[in-house]
């Protein structure tokens, strides 16, 4: 399938299946992921934190996006490829194209990218040129330096009002879905009853949205220092590399040479 086809089998599933969407950031992860049935792996710019060992997401640049695209492309998923645009690559609609197209030309099926009025044009111009994109909503990780930390979104009726109009923005641009992050679960239920498009939640509660996204390293404990608080960890990979690391490292310590 195409990356327009498959982009439209998830615009579908709006108010049906769930949408099961996980982050990836390499080959082997990718392969498992795929393998275990997820409808989407994001190459989000969480790359930054929970591989490149930055403290946010404003260090991500377009060449170690590039980078990881091209290694969980290289698994050959059946999921959709959404790729993140790493900040200040979109910042007209000119350069987010340009950025687009190279994202796509590593592997992308679709792109995308943080914010809503603020971005219909830009939507426009990268679904006219064919290149199929998810928005994000609500808490908005490029803009954490701005907004001096992560703040939940939609508790005063003036952002519930806002997260509303860029919902509606984002979807009649032609976004084929968007992500909403971090928003009041009540108001996250409303934007996705508001639009036509399936909205995609992270930290927004459970069934709230027409379907889920989470970080893959929160979903496998392979990042212990930080586990945000709405994350369902379902294993301990970080307690796996532990344990067999102290076995290799005793075998190897205790082991007596005879040469
Ligand atoms: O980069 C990322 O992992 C994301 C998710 C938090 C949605 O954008």
């Amino acid at each position: 399938m195409t990356g327009s086809e498959k982009s439209s089998a998830i615009l579908a599933r709006k108010g049906g299946r769930p949408i099961a969407a996980i982050t990836a950031y390499d080959y082997p992860t990718a392969r498992l992921l795929d393998e275990g049935g997820a409808d989407v792996l994001l190459v989000g710019d969480s790359l930054g934190m929970v591989v490149l060992g930055f403290p946010d997401t404003t260090h991500v640049t377009l060449e170690h996006m590039l980078h990881h695209l091209a290694a969980v492309a290289r698994a050959k998923p059946a999921a959709l490829i959404v790729g993140d645009l790493p900040i200040h690559t979109y910042d007209t609609p000119e350069q987010a194209l340009a950025t687009s197209r190279a994202l796509v030309a590593a592997g992308a099926d679709a792109v995308k990218l943080e914010g809503g009025v603020s971005q219909a044009e830009t939507i426009r111009t990268l679904v006219a040129a064919g290149i199929p994109v998810c928005g994000h909503l609500g808490m908005l990780p490029q803009s954490v330096l701005e907004e001096g930390g992560y703040k939940k979104k939609g508790k005063t009726p003036a952002q519930r009002e806002a997260l509303l109009a860029d919902a509606r923005a984002v979807a009649a641009a032609g976004a084929f879905a968007t992500v909403l992050e971090s928003v009041v679960p009540a108001v996250a239920s409303e934007v996705t009853a508001a639009v036509s498009i399936p909205t995609i939640g992270i930290g927004c509660g459970e069934t709230t949205c027409d379907g889920e996204v989470t970080v893959v390293s929160d979903l496998v404990g392979s990042y212990p220092w930080f586990v945000p608080p709405f994350a369902r960890v379902e294993a301990d990979v970080a307690g796996e590399i532990r344990k067999a690391t102290r076995a290799y490292i005793d075998r190897v310590h205790s082991s007596s040479s005879d040469h």
